[in-house]
């Protein structure tokens, strides 16, 4: 007498060979890949809102148009400018100052207000008892015109990298005074 498990013995079922696919392998691939594509669709964006900031540093490096070299007198000139940064995923717009003079060769140089005292803000010839004169009203540091410290303050004013194009002043981070060492 024959049986199923005869049949099974004489015809067994034989997997698909490599280059066929049964329906169930067609199927399983077409969704998977199906999925993963609209999965890949939606998960990039947010991948990307959460590296691009950090690919994109706040604005660090870049130089910022400040002045007309034809303005630049010996007298230091304060001379305002915006620098848009980003932290993180925070855009914002910061007003920055710079006392610009050239010395008499003709080098231009900026120098930062910020007082190396406590950081308050230092002006041009605003004390009458010592004249052309950087000075911080808020302890009396006092500085020269190249920024070196005569009182008060531990170090001489920093000031912005330099660069010059098509008859433009252009000012970059702020660094370490390098022209104070210069005087006597
Ligand atoms: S912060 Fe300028 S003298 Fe103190």
């Amino acid at each position: 007498m024959s049986s199923h498990n005869d049949q099974q013995d004489i015809w067994p079922e034989q997997p698909p060979s490599r280059k066929e696919m049964s329906r169930r392998q067609f199927l399983t691939y077409t969704l998977g890949g199906a999925t993963a594509f609209m999965g890949a669709g939606a998960i990039l964006p947010m991948v990307r809102f959460v590296v691009d900031p950090i690919l994109h540093k706040k604005g660090a490096g870049d130089f910022i148009k400040v002045a007309e070299i034809s303005k630049i007198t010996e007298e230091p000139q304060e001379f305002t400018f915006e620098l848009k940064q980003k932290d993180g995923w925070y855009d914002s717009t910061a007003t920055l100052t710079a006392w610009i003079r050239k010395d008499a060769k003709g080098d231009i140089y900026a120098l930062s207000p910020i007082c190396k005292h406590l950081g308050c803000t230092v002006g041009w010839n605003n004390d009458k008892a010592h004249p052309d004169e950087y000075h911080c009203p808020c302890h009396g540091a006092r500085y020269t015109k190249l920024g070196k410290n005569l009182e008060v303050a531990p170090k001489p004013l920093d000031q912005y990298k330099t660069k010059f194009d098509n008859g433009w002043v252009l000012l970059g981070d702020i660094v370490p005074n390098t022209v104070a060492s210069e005087e006597a």
